[in-house]
């Protein structure tokens, strides 16, 4: 029956399902788990207070608790030091952060590479820097599997390269794409590299030390985290590749009227006062992550996703986009517009994502207007899957 052992952990869905609600949009967000709830309310309650400022006892417990937060990212991420990790106000944030900081390595005629399944927030941060920067935006092509193209991918990255950007796994397509080929040949170049890890995250552990890019970036809201909270992890010597974008206090070590001097990261890189709460909460939900049986919750999510493909491939004039391997599957319905489908879904209570997932570019490269998209968290069971399919075989019997 594929039941989800971790369900029980996230209070909501039981909400959720007195409002007759199935949720299948982890991948847009996801539920809280109860321990986050619990660290939140152990942080409101017993008084906050700024960080890295005052000497009071207040500030030194959160100060303290915000920092162990950084070495319990540093740790799920296998960073060789907690000071690789920035805190952000998301992973969008974190890109914006990046292509600021960089640009100074960036001069006319140089190129900047993205792949063609970039999410708007590692698309738009680039293409901005391009203009700015007299820069050509190259965009590695994908192969008909959703996967980026490795062969032009040896053809497109080359001397002018100083920035390669790229998903670890698509939001859209669901594919990792082959990171241990393509890192190395920016490399090569000595073009720094960026992941966009906002959607591989969720879904195993990953060894920074081993990836072996030179930066990372997450949004914690979607692993299971509060919103409003993201982290940047930046290798050490990359990091001093980094120039400061965002100026104000607790990143400033000396400042006078008419200059002053910054600290290095990750305080150089956290300007005024940071999502306290938030990144207290993400400690906390990577304390409840790291206490689950990292491959039970694997089998668990890959079995649910078979599961998800196979009622897929079943029916009628369903046509998938690229060739999932987790998590999630977007789809498009011979003659039926995704947006009818989706409100004869939401009509039945199956919260699932429709439009064009914030990658314009890649549905319009895939040839399609808009798709639905299906995404699953390890608190789904195959119960929410068999209302999902039963809502959508109702809904497509009315639209035919
Ligand atoms: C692949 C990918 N990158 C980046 C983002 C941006 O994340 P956020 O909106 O949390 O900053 C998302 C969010 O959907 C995403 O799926």
């Amino acid at each position: 029956m594929l039941s989800s052992p971790w369900r029980a952990d996230f209070p909501a869905l039981a909400v959720l399902e007195t409002q007759g609600q199935t949720y299948l949009d982890s991948a847009a967000t996801s539920q809280k788990p109860q321990a986050l709830i619990d660290a939140f309310t152990g942080y409101y309650t017993c008084g906050t207070a700024n960080v890295h400022r005052a000497q009071h006892q207040p500030a030194e417990r959160a100060t303290r608790a915000f920092e162990d937060a950084r070495i319990k990212v540093a740790r799920w991420l296998n960073a060789a030091c907690p000071t690789e990790i920035v805190f952000t106000r998301g992973a969008t944030e974190a890109l914006n952060l990046l292509a600021y900081g960089l640009e100074h390595r960036v001069t006319p005629g140089d190129e900047i590479v993205v792949s063609a399944l970039e999410h708007h927030a590692n698309l738009l941060p680039w293409q901005q820097l391009a203009k700015r920067r007299d820069a050509r935006l190259v965009v590695l092509p994908l192969d008909a599997n959703g996967l980026i193209d490795l062969q032009a991918a040896q053809e497109l990255i080359g001397p002018r390269t100083r920035l390669l950007a790229v998903s670890q796994l698509s939001n859209v397509l669901g594919a990792w794409q082959p990171l241990a080929e393509l890192l190395p040949l920016a490399r090569a170049q000595g073009a720094l590299s960026v992941v966009d890890g906002a959607q591989g995250v969720v879904h195993g552990r990953h060894d920074m030390q081993a990836l072996d890019c030179d930066f990372y970036v997450l949004s914690s809201h979607k692993l299971y985290g509060p919103e409003g909270v993201g982290a940047l992890y930046g290798r050490g010597e990359s990091l001093l590749q980094l120039k400061h974008w965002q100026f104000g206090g607790e990143m400033v070590r000396v400042a006078d009227y008419q200059s002053a001097d910054f600290h290095a990261a990750p305080l150089g890189f956290e300007a005024g006062t940071p999502p306290i709460g938030g990144v207290i909460g993400l400690g906390a939900t990577l304390d409840y992550l790291s206490r689950l049986d990292a491959a039970a919750v694997t089998g668990h999510e890959q079995a649910l996703h078979m599961k998800l493909l196979a009622g897929l491939a079943v029916r009628d004039g369903v046509r998938l986009l690229g060739a999932p391997q987790i998590a999630l599957a977007s789809f498009t319905v011979e003659g039926i517009h995704h947006g009818d489908l989706a409100h004869l879904l939401t009509e039945q209570g199956i919260a699932v994502r429709s439009g064009t997932h914030c990658a314009q570019p890649l549905l319009k490269t895939l040839g399609v207007e808009g798709a639905t998209r299906v995404s699953l968290g390890l608190y789904n069971d195959g119960l929410d899957l068999e209302r999902f399919f039963s809502a959508l075989d109702q809904a497509l019997e009315m639209l035919r």
